[in-house]
């Protein structure tokens, strides 16, 4: 952060957490919250996410894996039990701030985790700026949120749009492929992976030829498929995830256009649906920053954890949301659970080395993850890991003032 902003920030909110200290450990006996003294009251944890619509899959893994590293820690982190307050945001951004006010305002968290969509978490922002709430944001890659928009509180534990797609340029101009087309849906993410890709490929003598887009969360593909079909690039890159990637998967072997045209993609195309999509997606490669195969110790453990606890393998969202955990919990440790000391929190957290199945990664000033970018391709029903595309690739956090 900007040296100066961050010092009135550093001095605002530590009068805040002083008056949250007097607030919760007054020598008397019983405190405002009804919390015995000696004993510190649960943390509040708010969790912002889709549990209805196109995203749901990805919502309920990145609550999984969050509670997950919670329960690693023996169901406290900082020593303080957790209390969950839960709200279905329905990848709607027109519904956000009211939403993220309900767990702010009203529950009066702690913390708020969230979300998937980036329209959602751009309307988080606003919110989350003015309330100053410590925010871990577990997928939605909105690169503002991280750039013009960046703040103190704010932090992300996945990736920006822009970093999921960059390197796709690399991987096509080493396959010799020289034009694409791009098709997405028409929102933020969608149009800031198209950036990415095309800023990479240009840089490596592509020419994007076409960008199709529809608007979320449609799924009738069959005219922009046809599109394609005349326009014959070389290789077709899309951004589409959750139910929306299955259905396009199809799709594209149904329209025969799989075998014919090479189709890529940010890695969120075929995390979590190759169960559903028969062989539609074999052979697809895609740049991403967690894979199968891996074959860390932190990712074996975690991948066995998982399994054993929520009878479900883990995908690349249930990954950012147990980081998000890991996260939390060393801001929350080094403050020894006084979230009122947010300075210290935010501190520890800026600071910290991420233990991650996708490999360790630290935050960059702007607080996004600097991560390798792996090159997966689907075998069977696995991303399976073919290099890294692109070493501790970071955002540029344009606009930040870091
Ligand atoms: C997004 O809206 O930022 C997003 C949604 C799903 C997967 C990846 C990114």
């Amino acid at each position: 952060m900007h040296k100066n902003q961050k010092a009135s920030y550093d001095r605002r909110e530590f009068l805040r957490g002083s008056a949250a200290i007097a607030g919760t450990t007054v020598a008397g006996v019983l405190l405002p919250t009804g919390q015995v003294f000696g004993q510190q009251a649960k943390l509040k944890v708010g969790l912002m996410l889709p549990y209805t619509g196109t995203y749901t899959q990805l919502g309920i893994a990145i609550t999984n894996g969050f509670k997950l590293a919670v329960e690693e820690r023996g169901g406290k982190l900082g020593g303080r039990e957790i209390e969950y307050f839960t709200v279905d945001d329905e990848s709607n951004p027109a519904k956000a701030p009211e939403n993220v006010s309900k767990l702010v305002q009203r529950d009066k968290v702690d913390v708020v985790i969230g979300t998937v969509h980036s329209g959602v978490v751009m309307g988080m922002a606003k919110v989350l700026k003015e309330s100053g709430t410590i925010w871990i944001n577990p997928n939605g890659g909105a690169g503002a949120m991280t750039g013009a928009a960046c703040a103190p509180n704010f932090f992300r534990t996945s990736f920006s749009n822009w970093q999921s797609t960059h390197a796709l340029g690399k991987v096509l101009k080493a396959k010799g492929i020289k034009t694409a087309v791009f098709i997405t849906h028409k929102y933020a993410a969608g149009e800031e992976m198209m950036e990415g890709f095309k800023e990479g490929f240009e840089k490596e003598g592509g020419k994007l030829v076409k960008e199709l887009y529809l608007p979320f969360p449609q799924v009738e593909f069959q005219a922009l498929l046809t599109e394609i079909a005349s326009i014959k690039p070389e290789a077709v890159v899309c951004f589409f995830a959750g139910g929306a990637a299955i259905k396009f998967l199809k799709d594209y072997q149904a329209a025969g256009l799989k075998g014919k045209i090479p189709l890529f993609g940010s890695g969120f195309l075929t995390d979590g649906v190759l169960d559903a999509v028969g062989d539609a997606a074999e052979g697809v490669e895609t740049t991403l920053h967690y894979a199968d195969g891996l074959d860390t110790k932190k990712d074996k453990a975690f991948r066995l954890a998982y399994a054993k606890t929520f009878k479900l393998q883990p995908d690349v969202y249930a990954v950012q949301g147990y980081d998000a955990g890991q996260l939390l919990a060393a801001g929350l440790d080094a403050v020894k659970g006084n979230i009122g000391d947010k300075a210290g929190v935010i501190k520890a957290m800026e600071a910290a080395k991420i233990d991650s199945p996708r490999g360790p990664w630290t935050l960059s000033k702007s607080h996004n993850p600097v991560q390798d970018m792996y090159l997966r391709k689907v075998v069977g029903k696995e991303n399976k890991v073919q290099g890294v595309a692109w070493k501790a690739l970071a955002d540029p956090a344009r606009g930040c003032k870091a």
